[in-house]
C-alpha cells in the first residue's frame, strides 16, 4: 500500500482538490452590538451555512477598513464586496434620490418607510445604482433618529447657532440650516471625538447608534424628535455579484431576504432597548416635547421639502406621498 511515509511527497497532496470559497468582504461603521451590526453577522452564518462554505464572508465592524466615503469608492474599486449605508451617504456617488429618505417628517410610522422601501418605488431606486457599477440587494430600514446636544432642544431657536455633525446629505444639510445651525460634515467614525473635544456640540441619530456609539457618555442632553427616518441600503460590486455562480447568487439572495425581515424585527426591539438603557445609565436628559414644541420644530423644518425637490425630484416626492395616502399638503 502507498502510504505519506513511504512517499514523503503525497503528504503534500490534500486528499480532495480544495477550491478555495468566495470572499465577501463586509465592511460597516457602526458597532457589531449596532442592529446593523448584529444583521451583517447574521447574513455572514446564513450564507456560509446554505452554501456549505463555498463563500465565506469576512464582516468588518466599526469603519476597521473603511470609513463612510472610502468604502464607497471601495465597493465601486471591489476592494470590498458588500456594504450597508445610510441614505445619506449616497450623494458623493452621485445618486441623489436616496436623500429624499433624509427628508424631515417624511414618514410619520417605520410601516410608512417600509411601504416605499420594501415596494416599488424602493425597486426602482435600487436600479439607479447599476451605471454606478453598484446593485442594491434590500432596504434595512432602522428606525427614527433623535436630535442630541450638551443644551436642550426644546424649540427650534434652542438649535440656532449650534455645530452639529451631519452625515454626507445636502439634505440633512438644509435641515440643519433651517434651524440655524452651522453643519459639520464628518465620518461616523469621528463623531464621538468630536463631540468628546467640542469639535461639534450635538448630531443626530436613532437611539440604537447613540447608545453602542456611548455618545450619551458625551451629550447631556436628547430631544426625542423622531423627525427623520435612518434606514440603509445593502449594495454589492456588480460585477462580482453578476459573476457568482447562479445556485451561490440565488442562495445568497434567499439569504440576505432572511436577513432583511430578521432586521426590521431586531431594529424595533434595539431602538427601545437602547432608549431604556440610555435612560438607565442616568448620563443623559431626555426630554419628550410637548404637542407644541413638536408642531414647532415640525413647522421650522418643512420647507425643507419644497426647498430640496431638484435634489431628489419633485416627482418622486409626489409618488412617496401618494403612495402612503398623504393628500393634504403638508
Ligand atoms: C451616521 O453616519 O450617522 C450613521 O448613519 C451611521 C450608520 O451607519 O448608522
Amino acid at each position: 500500500m502507498l502510504t505519506a511515509t513511504a512517499l514523503p511527497w503525497l503528504a503534500a497532496v490534500p486528499a480532495v482538490a480544495q477550491t478555495a470559497p468566495i470572499t465577501i468582504k463586509f465592511s460597516h461603521v457602526v458597532t457589531a452590538e449596532a442592529p446593523k451590526g448584529k444583521a451583517a453577522d447574521y447574513f455572514k452564518r446564513l450564507a456560509e451555512e446554505r452554501t456549505g462554505g463555498r463563500v465565506k464572508v469576512e464582516v468588518y465592524p466599526n469603519s476597521q477598513l473603511y470609513k463612510d466615503k472610502e468604502e464607497m469608492e471601495a465597493v465601486q474599486l471591489g476592494a470590498v464586496q458588500m456594504l450597508a449605508p445610510a441614505f445619506g451617504k449616497f450623494g458623493p456617488l452621485g445618486v441623489r434620490e436616496f436623500e429624499i429618505f433624509d427628508l424631515p417628517y417624511l414618514f410619520d410610522s417605520m410601516e410608512q418607510a417600509r411601504k416605499i422601501t420594501q415596494g416599488p418605488i424602493g425597486a426602482s431606486l435600487l436600479r439607479k445604482l447599476e451605471p454606478k457599477g453598484i446593485l442594491g440587494l434590500a432596504f434595512w430600514d432602522n428606525s427614527f433618529k433623535q436630535m442630541t446636544a450638551n443644551t436642550p432642544l426644546h424649540m427650534p431657536e434652542d438649535y440656532k447657532g449650534l455645530k452639529m455633525r451631519i452625515q454626507s446629505s445636502k439634505v440633512i444639510e438644509a435641515q440643519m440650516r433651517q434651524l440655524g445651525v452651522l453643519p459639520q460634515m464628518m465620518a461616523f467614525s469621528e463623531l464621538y471625538q468630536a463631540l468628546q473635544t467640542g469639535v461639534v456640540d450635538g448630531q443626530e441619530n436613532p437611539f440604537s447608534n447613540i447608545y453602542t456609539q456611548k455618545m450619551h457618555e458625551v451629550q447631556k442632553h436628547m430631544t426625542i424628535t423622531n423627525h427623520g427616518y435612518h434606514g440603509y441600503v445593502v449594495i454589492v460590486n456588480k460585477p462580482f455579484w453578476e459573476k457568482l455562480p447562479p445556485d451561490i447568487r440565488t442562495t445568497l439572495e434567499g439569504a440576505m431576504k432572511e436577513t432583511t425581515a430578521y432586521f426590521t424585527k431586531l431594529a424595533q426591539e434595539e431602538d427601545q432597548q437602547a432608549l431604556e438603557a440610555i435612560r438607565k445609565s442616568g448620563l443623559m436628559t431626555i426630554h419628550t416635547p410637548s404637542l407644541e414644541e413638536k408642531a414647532a420644530l415640525r413647522t421650522a423644518l418643512l420647507p425643507v421639502h419644497e426647498q430640496m425637490k431638484s435634489r431628489y425630484g419633485a416627482e418622486l416626492l409626489d409618488q412617496i406621498n401618494k403612495e402612503i395616502g398623504r393628500t393634504v399638503q403638508q
